[in-house]
């Protein structure tokens, strides 16, 4: 017989994001223009997935009304924000309109959008879409990588902070 570990804690959405929220992240800028437009979010989901084939990924929300556009561009630009990127991140996660508003970006030949002062920057397109719950994990191909000195923006119990120190190894 197959015993399931039992609990009478009641995991709502909320005790769930406190619980997801002490797990610390970088963020990143999601971008591309589509019919003419700059299309993007900020995503802390972020993660590098496999050198060979080079691969990393993100997960949104399946109630994103961004995600339907991005989807459809043939690159994918990801920005990996620095740690004065606070204020970007919020304007990325808000009104459509506004996000892209007095942000410098360089758009690629084949229509990434790239944060010009962000850490790294990696030109995408889909390898694979799966569906995870209220979200779906995108696994993603690089085509170009390039980085840049500086501090990550840090996420963590939904506010920013920066890498203060490392520990001496
Ligand atoms: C710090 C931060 C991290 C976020 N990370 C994600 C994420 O990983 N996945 C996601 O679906 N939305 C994430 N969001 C929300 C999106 O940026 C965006 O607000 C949301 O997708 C709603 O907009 P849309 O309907 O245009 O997609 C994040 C927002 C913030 C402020």
């Amino acid at each position: 017989m197959t015993i399931l570990y039992p609990t009478n804690q009641d995991l709502d959405p909320a005790r769930l994001r406190q619980a997801f929220g002490t797990f610390p992240t970088g963020v990143v800028a999601v971008a591309a223009e589509v019919d003419g437009e700059l299309v993007g979010l900020a995503a802390s989901s972020f993660t590098s997935v496999s050198l060979d084939p080079p691969l990393v990924s993100i997960n949104l929300a399946r109630t994103s009304r961004t995600w339907p556009d991005l989807r459809r561009a043939e690159r994918l630009g990801l920005t990996v924000l620095a740690d004065h990127h606070g204020p970007l991140c919020r304007q990325l996660a808000g009104p459509v309109e506004g996000r892209f508003t007095d942000v410098d970006v360089t758009v690629t030949e084949r229509g990434a959008v790239l944060v010009d002062d962000g850490l790294a920057r990696l030109e995408t397109t889909i390898h694979r879409e799966v569906k995870a719950g209220d979200h779906v994990l995108v696994l993603l191909e690089l085509h170009a990588v390039d980085q840049s000195d500086g501090s990550a923006l840090v996420f963590h119990r939904s506010g920013f902070g920066r890498v203060s120190a490392l520990l001496p190894s």
